[in-house]
């Protein structure tokens, strides 16, 4: 009966409006105007991971870490600077790269300045695990996430797996939409993850907040994904790739030129043709817009990519896997090349799910298109799982409070 109840009281608070989360609640007063929002995100080199951090006042950009809590005998100095939109002026954003690091390993960390003992607490993250086949490895994966409720529970229920060993995020991040600090308060709601595992995102369109002619100005200023020696310019392009164990992750800015002759789509067609399969067997493409969807909402936003890639990712197709999101619902294709079912082809996932403030779409095209295996409009993250052989994914639903894997499928050579 108890059970019950409860069970009604989680269906009751689904289907309230969404309200913001309050990430007040997690801060103590002692800590603001210290070390806040600490975010890892991984690199090209494996022997790297960069921490980001922000503090309220101008201060050094030092992190030390090691291979135990009480030892942390390495040590690397950032920089940092304040971005200003409109009448903003943003808190210190701090970025540092740890160098040196030993493949899949546990390190202990704290950021801050050395100079004066202001420093985080202690954490812990689990290194790169290098790159190649026989390196097993798991993704949380994440879209449109925003800062309700549900996105919290979207955090914590991709922390609380065990298995996954860093996040991925197909874009729509904070749903700042021009009021900067609620990037303060989307990177206070992450940082429980974001400062024990790697998180590497894709740009999206809530990301864009244009000023002044420059888009992305947040964004850039806010995060350091890979970006190699072009980090150092001010419009540095927001797409990379990288390698984590046995999958080859390639990122692209739906929202960036893309066009036939841009340097974007050029990057792109290079990277799609060189990837070394026997080291990484996988391919993981992951942009904001989803290629195939069945969704009435943002119904064509990703087919003008599809037309200028499809025949490019084609020879890849068993070894991928597409990730968008911006459609806030799933859906995940069976494999499928122009619009047909095909063994060949990769499977496209859309995880829009992730439970920001604009809440679900549930309006589907009638009837089903053939490809489409599974559409639902629920609230929920991935789970991907890379081996030499196969590459399995689960999504996890999370409207009942508890995580339920509501859908799977696997891929093996
Ligand atoms: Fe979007
Ligand atoms: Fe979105």
């Amino acid at each position: 009966m108890v059970r019950a109840a409860l069970a009604l009281a989680a269906l009751a608070s689904t289907a309230m409006a969404h309200k913001e989360w309050d990430p007040s609640a997690l801060l103590s007063i002692d800590k603001l105007g210290e070390v806040e929002q600490v975010f890892l995100n991984f690199l090209e080199d494996p022997t790297q991971m960069r921490v980001a951090w922000v503090t309220d006042a101008e201060s050094a950009s030092d992190v030390q870490f090691g291979t135990s809590p009480t030892s942390l005998t390495q040590s690397a100095t950032g920089n940092s600077s304040v971005y200003h939109y409109g009448f903003f002026t943003s808190a210190w954003q701090h970025f540092a790269t740890m160098e040196g690091l030993s493949t899949a390993s546990t390190y202990y960390y704290r950021v801050g300045d050395a100079s004066t003992g202001s420093w985080s607490e202690v954490s812990s993250f689990q290194s790169h695990p290098g790159v190649g086949p026989d390196i097993p490895y798991v993704f949380g994966v994440i879209g449109d996430l925003g800062q309700t409720k549900y996105s919290n529970d979207t955090v914590h229920h991709v922390l609380a797996n065990a298995g996954v060993q860093s996040a991925i995020l197909a874009g729509d991040l904070s749903y700042a939409d021009g009021d900067q600090p609620r990037w303060d308060s989307w990177r206070r709601m992450v940082q429980p993850l974001t400062s024990t595992m790697s998180m590497l995102a894709a740009p999206g369109n809530h990301e864009i907040e244009s000023f002044f002619g420059l888009n992305f100005v947040p964004y850039r200023a806010r995060f350091r994904f890979p970006c190699a020696e072009q980090c150092t310019s001010p419009t540095f392009p927001l797409y990379y790739a990288v390698n984590v164990g046995p999958v080859r992750l390639i990122v692209m800015n739906s929202f960036g030129n893309y066009s036939e002759g841009s340097d974007q789509l050029a990057w792109a067609r290079k990277q799609f043709q060189s990837v070394d399969l026997s080291l990484t067997p996988w391919v993981v493409l992951m942009e904001h817009t989803p290629m195939y969807s069945s969704n009435i909402d943002h119904y064509d936003s990703g087919k003008p990519l599809l037309a200028l890639i499809e025949d490019d990712i084609k020879p890849l197709g068993k070894r991928m896997v597409v990730l968008a999101g911006h459609v806030h619902a799933y859906e995940r294709s069976h494999p499928v090349y122009n619009n047909t079912v095909d063994e060949t082809g990769p499977v496209y996932v859309t995880i829009g799910d992730g439970g920001n403030r604009e809440g679900l779409y549930d309006a589907w095209t009638q009837p089903q298109p053939a490809w489409s295996a599974v559409r639902k409009a629920e609230y929920g993250h991935g789970v991907l799982r890379a081996n030499s052989t196969a590459l399995a994914w689960e999504w996890h639903t999370i409207t009942t409070d508890e995580p339920v894997v509501s859908d799977s499928f696997v891929r093996t050579l």
